[in-house]
């Protein structure tokens, strides 16, 4: 695969997806989302991808949102696509069936954030700065910034974040639940790593069902959603890894899981 503004790794049953544009703070263009969505592709396929990381090239940005050039003299038209676009991005990390971890390494701004909130693990590096920053140049967040964020942190907080277009720092985001964790620069990216591994280690399908079961089960009242938990409990109860699992604590050793 040839990529030209990602970099695109697999190694450890990691793939790693770098956004690799750091003169423009790692700016989405429409190119960069169609290199993510074609590597995504292959993470489908690629059962040996158990795990992803999305992070940003350089020490300054995670990524500075949707390409504010491209917007000089944008219609409602183009606006619209450009929101399409990103939600088709973001809605592409919450499908897909591994789990995703947003390494974020400096800047995470408007569709930055969006792009964040869209996948399953944020860790931060102690620079970093988010916002829904839109505001600012006179637009509102169009990749899921009122939405996701509004679930994240309540409707109070999402207003003031995207009302004022201010950045908060890491501490505030995890203070907030946006991140998860904040690790210190040196430690940042073996962090990462070690994360990335640990849920590798799991069983993959208990993975697959637990975040389905998550995301959609936030959107549904509660009654249906633990009716879809039951059903999904049965399916990861007739793996091959539960087995394993079982054997495994019994056994006193660790498991070794297939995905089957
Ligand atoms: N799009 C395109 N280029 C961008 C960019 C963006 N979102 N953010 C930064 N860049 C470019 C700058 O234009 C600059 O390029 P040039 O040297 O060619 O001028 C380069 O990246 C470095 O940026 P700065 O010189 O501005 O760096 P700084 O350290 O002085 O400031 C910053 C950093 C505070 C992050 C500032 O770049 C900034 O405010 N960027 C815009 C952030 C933003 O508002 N993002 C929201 C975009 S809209 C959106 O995402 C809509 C949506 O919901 C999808």
């Amino acid at each position: 695969m040839d990529f030209k503004l990602i970099i695109y790794e697999k190694s450890e049953e990691i793939a790693t997806i770098t956004l690799n544009r750091p003169e423009a703070l790692n700016a989405f263009s429409k190119e960069v989302v169609e290199e993510i969505l074609q590597a995504l592709e292959d993470i489908r396929r690629d059962e040996n991808v158990r795990v992803i990381i999305l992070t940003g090239a350089g020490e300054k940005a995670f990524s500075a949102g949707a390409d504010i050039k491209a917007m000089i003299g944008m219609n409602a038209l183009k606006a619209r696509e450009l929101s399409l676009m990103g939600e088709k991005l973001c809605v592409s990390f919450e499908n897909l069936e591994k789990p995703v971890i947003a390494a974020l390494n400096g800047y995470a701004l408007g569709g930055g954030m969006e792009v964040a909130m869209s996948c399953d693990i944020r860790i931060a590096a102690e620079n970093v700065r988010m916002g829904q920053t839109e505001i600012n140049i006179g637009l509102i967040p169009g990749w899921g910034g009122t939405q996701r964020l509004t679930r994240l942190v309540g409707r109070g907080k999402a207003k003031e974040l995207v009302f004022t277009g201010r950045m908060i720092d890491a501490r505030t985001a995890e203070q907030l639940g946006i991140v998860n964790m904040v690790v210190a620069a040196d430690k940042f990216r073996e962090t990462v790593r070690q994360f990335a591994l640990e849920l590798a280690a799991k069983a993959p399908v208990a993975l697959k069902v637990a975040k389905a079961l998550i995301d959609k089960g936030a959107d549904i009242g509660l009654g249906s959603a633990l009716a879809l938990e039951r059903e999904g409990f049965g399916v990861v109860a007739s793996t091959e890894d539960l087995q394993e699992g079982v054997k495994a604590f019994t056994e006193k050793r660790k498991p070794t899981f297939k995905g089957k």
